[in-house]
């Protein structure tokens, strides 16, 4: 090759801090062997989109093949074809579809970049259709071509006998296309936004994927929009310079996706162990660029043959190795990931720096609840639907001092001595709990739920219970926690902090659904992982405010028992809810399918941080000696806050006593309270929002039985900034939804909250809330 061929092929943009990027990141990826698997020859065949490959490989859409060799393409496509493997077509070929389906045995992809001209477009795709070709990839990272140093250096143009062979130059009005960079800007659509899916649709049955996607939220995007696939990757960092590199967020898409459609990896493949650590980190196969076109410069269809039998003899080298046993076999436990960033010097900061501390607290969940408390205290006439505590007005300071009175006494009636009655309160106690046998007989009298007081234990409010079972449960990197979406954000940072991934389900408007729990578990178990456990909030969710019926419930628990999963049952509103509840996961439990988070923060107080878990799941070990559950948490708790203040559980206990050991009857006033707030709320956005203006803007919300919590659909963005404007300019705060989709969604839904608001706040601030709405919906409009 020339030196300024050879420049645009192996190149990238900028300093190629991308491009170096790709290749580090699978030098820091080490295989973990699995010895006597008894795998044998592994089978390295793989499927997608209902074609099966001979290895997970196939070749990315590359420009001018005719720049390594004169046969260009039509060498690819035939060494590529008696690998078994397909190749993606650039828009950009040097050789015509035509040709290259006559000669290619493998499937044949076309890469689509999106011309101004949408016909241009159109054309080509009916052409690749007609050819047979099997699949669209839409580049999604190129609204122009990168800054490539090199070829802006060398005033790189293609050489004369180099040109596209798919485009005619009538079509383009004579445009030069001997300048790549300079082509691109003068005809390709910058301007494409998510309903460039929907028109390759409506104008081919061909299933489109788009190759570009580099966060989770774009992956989950994608397949909303309802694209076939996600090729992940930065274009072999020939785009922005600067973006991570393709391995290194392959996790978090191929998370997020959930096996919902196939994704592949591409960017720094280099040799078949590559391709493994690729598909251990969630790609279902990986795509091989410039090595391609090295091959076809050294040899033609020798060379790529040469290129290709290299990397997948490799793959099955690794794979024998290491003891996988097909593609699917590879998940997260085949990987370690070494050279952390803090095994790289660094120069000396003043202080510390964020990147020291762990990665979770640059993770915008952890600060959703700062935002709003610092809004809050910035607009303290705003009047504010967003806080989930609960009313206080009937908070008598003196009761604390009757309780804890209450329950001393008790302890002497009882058959306490002074002594253990001054323990009581004075001493550390035991870690699982002092009150567990008051907790025992109130969740029997008040939920049904029948449990011996030793599968009890006390926390510190219902998030340390969370924190127990997490860390209990997720065992291995491989483990994941199924969630609902949108979610509590309790459970979301808990999962954050321990560095536990979470799998989110869609809800439904009716809640979440069995179906696709179920697909999701599948789907995590096609990519090698085990979902643990499901969270739910089966009462009046916190967000969405929906109450999961008991059919749904029989269901679930009947899936749990299929897939061998845990239900981590979550809810703290019952108690404060008006009307008969639908009886709770727990009581409905017959094969210790479900730990239940409970909490009393709602049901007495929040001041007291008390809330509990019960799991009353058997526990053996090798040993063949069982324990419950319960007894590994304690274990835990030990560690994290060795116990749960003695003087609070005083304080609750005494009020348990108080209500003759239950807590529903005391809370029948609070419920009603509660009650009494939803149906004002809701009848005040009925008169707000009148039938017809409700329709004409777009604007419906949910009609929660119980709970504090209702979501409010509008026709605009909601973020930051829209609260924002709605504190300073309407007097209203609220919580935008988004914050409770842990992968991405949500972002025209607004949570409310009626617990802490008067009927006068009611009344005015859902007044506010309309004029609010109704001027974003005049801006959405008009931009
Ligand atoms: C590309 N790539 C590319 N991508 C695309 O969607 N359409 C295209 O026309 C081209 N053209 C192109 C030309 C050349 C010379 C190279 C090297 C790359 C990007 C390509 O599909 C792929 O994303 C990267 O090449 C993968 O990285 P590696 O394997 O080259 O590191």
């Amino acid at each position: 090759m020339t030196p300024e061929i050879w420049d645009f092929i192996s190149g990238g943009a900028g300093e190629e801090l991308t491009l170096a990027a790709n290749l580090a990141a699978f030098e820091q990826v080490r295989l973990r062997p699995r010895v006597l698997s008894g795998t044998g020859r592994p089978d390295i065949a793989t499927r997608i989109l209902g074609r099966t490959w001979a290895a997970p490989v196939a070749v990315a859409p590359m420009a001018y093949h005719t720049l390594a060799d004169p046969e260009g393409e039509l060498a690819t496509v035939q060494a590529a074809g008696a690998a078994g493997i397909p190749v993606v077509v650039s828009t950009f070929a040097g050789r015509t579809f035509e040709e290259l389906a006559a000669a290619a045995n493998a499937p044949l992809w076309l890469q689509v970049y999106c011309f101004r001209d949408r016909a241009v477009t159109r054309r080509l795709i009916e052409r690749a259709e007609h050819a047979g070709f099997e699949a669209l990839v839409l580049t999604v990272d190129s609204p122009h071509l990168g800054r490539r140093l090199r070829d802006v250096r060398n005033g790189f143009r293609l050489p004369p006998d180099v040109a596209p062979a798919n485009l005619e130059p009538a079509e383009h009005g004579g445009a030069d296309f001997s300048s790549p960079a300079a082509h691109a800007r003068a005809e390709l659509d910058p301007s494409l936004d998510w309903q460039v899916v929907d028109w390759l649709r409506s104008i081919t049955s061909l299933p489109v994927l788009l190759k570009g996607v580099l966060t989770a939220k774009d992956g989950l995007r994608t397949t909303e929009a309802g694209a076939a696939g996600i090729v992940v990757s930065n274009h072999g960092g020939r785009q922005l310079d600067g973006l991570p590199a393709a391995l290194d967020v392959l996790p978090e898409i191929a998370s997020a996706v959930a096996g919902r459609c196939p994704v592949i990896l591409d960017g720094g493949i280099r040799r078949g162990r590559d391709v493994l650590a690729s598909l251990a980190l969630g790609a279902d196969a990986v795509m091989l660029g410039r090595p391609v076109l090295h091959g076809l410069a050294v040899r033609q269809r020798e060379g790529v043959a040469h290129v290709l039998d290299i990397i997948i003899d490799e793959l099955m080298d690794a794979m024998t190795l290491t003891g996988v046993g097909s593609p699917a076999e590879a998940g997260p436990e085949l990987v370690q990931l070494i050279g952390h960033p803090r095994a790289r010097p660094r120069p000396a900061a003043q202080g510390l720096t964020k990147e020291d501390l762990h990665a979770s607290v640059g993770d915008p969940v952890m600060d959703t609840m700062n935002f709003l408390n610092e809004i809050t205290t910035r607009y303290p006439e705003a009047i504010s639907f967003a806080p989930g505590r609960p009313y206080d007005g009937s908070f008598d300071t003196e009761q604390i001092f009757t309780h804890i009175r209450r329950y001393l006494d008790y302890l002497a009636e009882t058959g306490h001595t002074p002594g253990q009655v001054r323990d009581a309160l004075f001493q550390y106690g035991p870690t699982a709990g002092r009150i567990r046998e008051l907790i025992a007989t109130s969740v029997r009298q008040d939920e049904d739920i029948d449990v011996p007081p030793e599968s009890i234990v006390v926390t510190v409010g219902c998030q340390e219970a969370m924190f127990l079972v997490l860390r209990a449960l997720i065992a291995d990197p491989g483990d994941v926690l199924m969630v609902s979406s949108p979610c509590y954000v309790g459970i979301t940072g808990a999962a954050r902090i321990l560095d536990i991934e979470l799998t989110a389900v869609q809800e439904r408007e009716d809640g979440l659904s069995c179906a696709d729990l179920e697909a999701a578990i599948l789907a995590e178990r096609a990519c090698g992982r085990r979902p643990r456990a499901c969270y739910v909030i089966p009462d009046h969710s916190n967000p969405s405010g929906i109450t999961m019926p008991l059919q749904a419930r029989l269901g679930l628990l009947e899936l749990a028992e299929r897939h061998d999963i845990l239900i981590l049952e979550d809810s703290p509103y019952r108690l404060v809810s008006p009307g008969r509840q639908v009886p709770t996961l727990k009581s409905l439990d017959r094969d210790h399918r479900v730990v239940h988070l409970g909490s009393f923060s709602k049901s007495a107080f929040p001041g007291a941080r008390v809330g509990y878990v019960i799991a009353d799941q058997m526990v053996s070990d090798a040993a063949g000696g069982t324990g419950l559950l319960a007894d590994e948490l304690a274990k835990i708790k030990s560690m994290l806050t060795v116990n749960t203040s003695p003087l609070s559980q005083a304080a609750v206990a005494g009020m348990l006593l108080a209500s003759g050991g239950g807590i529903a009857e005391r809370n029948k006033g609070a419920a009603a309270y509660y009650g009494n707030a939803m149906r004002a709320t809701l009848a005040r956005l009925d008169q707000c929002f009148p039938a017809a203006r409700r329709a004409a803007l777009g604007v419906r919300w949910n009609e929660p039985s119980g709970g504090f919590f209702l979501t409010l659909h509008v026709p605009f963005r909601v973020d930051n900034a829209a609260l924002e404007r709605s504190a300073q300019e309407f007097g209203v705060i609220w919580t935008p939804m988004s914050y409770f989709y842990p992968q991405g969604g949500g972002e025209y839904t607004i949570r409310l909250s009626v617990s802490y608001v008067t009927q006068q706040d009611i009344e005015q601030g859902i007044e506010r809330l309309a004029l609010f709405v109704e001027s974003e919906a005049r801006a959405a409009k008009k931009g």
